[in-house]
């Protein structure tokens, strides 16, 4: 019979931080889809098998419209300009065509020697304060931060005015009011930033944008997607990642011995993580999917951090092994939405974790592994809030 989810869990089992929530594991063990009634009790769907969730993405008959979300009874409205997250064809490429030759491999890889810099700058700090840091405020936020700063041609002085703010609508903990004053803050913020651009154009991506056809309305909406989407991702894979490491010493020690080994942990870590845990499609036609039927209008769950752990996909899902053959997995999504930035992010992360664990041959958890202050199951992007780790140094 088919499986039924009435709810969405808000927490993950105890003592185990990188898996999906008991109930999603249980769900894709039923088959890849389940019935699911949405908070706002509209009746929906969860996919939680890799093979349904990649078919759904690669599927126009499935619509990531904003306004067309029907999961609550009051109406929803479209995306502001620039968002094109939250679009469909042509609208979406509209936006993302002018920016995809300003992601490509070749260009993230030049970035490579700045990040490396970077890095090297927040080790430094780290070992000078040491030996104990918080790593999400001396590593995981600062290196993401800085790079898409320096990339989009936002100041890095001016985070106070956005990087607390994306963080909080990020984060799953905060009111509907709180996160409405968060997002106008930052909205704000851009807007100046993008009539500053357009007056003196500088060597970044803002100001190239403000040569093309694009409105400052637009521009505004681009830049909040992509800062957003730069900082958190990323900040929430390097602490979540070295927590995970840390949790794992037999991998840990095979990544500091082999750095070849690298780029592969770093997609199984992608894997294993899948912080970008689900996103939302909406059937525009009646759909029949995994043997159900999916009635125009009706909003689905799709689950990519379950489908990255089905077992029908990779063998033993629930064991971080960076040797396994990650590739193919969902942490970016699949389709006309995937991620944009995943050369920049894959860049950040196959330079900064190696660089963090051979700095600190000795580098450990400082509290015990169930006290780390991890994010809520609702965030929108999962993580830690805070990493206390520490180390040995010469004297000690
Ligand atoms: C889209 C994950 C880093 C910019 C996405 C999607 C996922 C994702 C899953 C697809 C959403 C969907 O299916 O609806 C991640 C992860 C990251 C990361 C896990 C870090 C490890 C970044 C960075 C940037 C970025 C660094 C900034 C440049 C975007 C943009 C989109 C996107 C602009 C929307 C693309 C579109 O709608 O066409 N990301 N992302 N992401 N990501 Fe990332």
């Amino acid at each position: 019979s088919l499986h039924t989810v009435t709810t969405l869990p808000t927490t993950r089992q105890p003592g185990c931080p990188f898996d999906p929530p008991a109930e999603l594991i249980d769900a894709r063990r039923h088959g890849p889809i389940s019935r699911y009634t949405h908070p706002g009790g509209k009746p929906g769907w969860l996919v939680t098998g890799y093979d349904l969730v990649r078919s759904v993405l690669a599927d126009p008959r499935f619509s990531s419209r904003k306004e067309l979300l029907n999961v609550v009874d009051f109406e929803i409205p479209p995306a502001p300009p620039g968002e094109f997250l939250l679009m469909d064809e042509p609208q979406h490429g509209r936006y993302r065509k002018p920016l995809v030759g300003k992601f490509t491999v070749r260009r993230m890889r030049l970035l490579t020697e700045r990040v490396e810099q970077i890095t090297a700058a927040c080790l430094d700090a780290m070992e000078k304060a040491g030996p104990s840091a918080d790593l999400v405020t001396s590593f995981a936020k600062p290196i993401p931060a800085i790079i898409i700063c320096e990339l989009l041609g936002v100041p890095y002085e001016d985070r106070g005015s956005f990087q607390e703010q994306i963080d909080s609508f990020m984060g799953g903990e905060t009111s509907d009011e709180e996160l409405v004053a968060a997002y106008t803050a930052t909205q704000d913020y851009l807007a100046k930033l993008v009539t500053a651009k357009r007056a003196n154009p500088t060597d970044d991506v803002l100001s190239e944008l403000t040569d093309s056809d694009l409105t400052d309305e637009e521009l505004k909406g681009i830049s909040l997607i992509l800062l957003a989407a730069g900082l958190d991702t990323t900040a929430n894979m390097l602490s979540l990642g070295t927590f995970a490491l840390l949790q794992n010493p037999a991998q840990l020690a095979a990544l500091r011995a082999d750095p070849a080994l690298a780029d592969r942990a770093v997609e199984e870590l992608l894997r294993y993580l899948s912080v970008a845990k689900s996103f939302m499609r909406t059937a525009l036609e009646d759909v029949e999917l995994g043997g159900q039927t999916i009635e125009a209008g009706t909003t689905v769950v799709l689950s990519y951090h379950t489908a990255n752990h089905d077992p029908e996909r990779f063998t033993d899902p629930h064991a971080l092994d960076i040797q396994r053959q990650s590739v193919g997995h969902l942490a970016f999504g699949h389709g006309i939405h995937q991620c944009l930035g995943q050369q920049l992010a894959r860049v950040e992360l196959r330079v900064a974790l190696p660089a963090l664990i051979n700095r600190f041959p000795t580098l450990r958890l400082a509290v015990p592994a169930e006290e780390v202050d991890l994010r809520p199951e609702t965030a929108d992007i999962y993580g830690v809030k805070s990493l206390p780790v520490t180390w040995d140094t010469e004297e000690s």
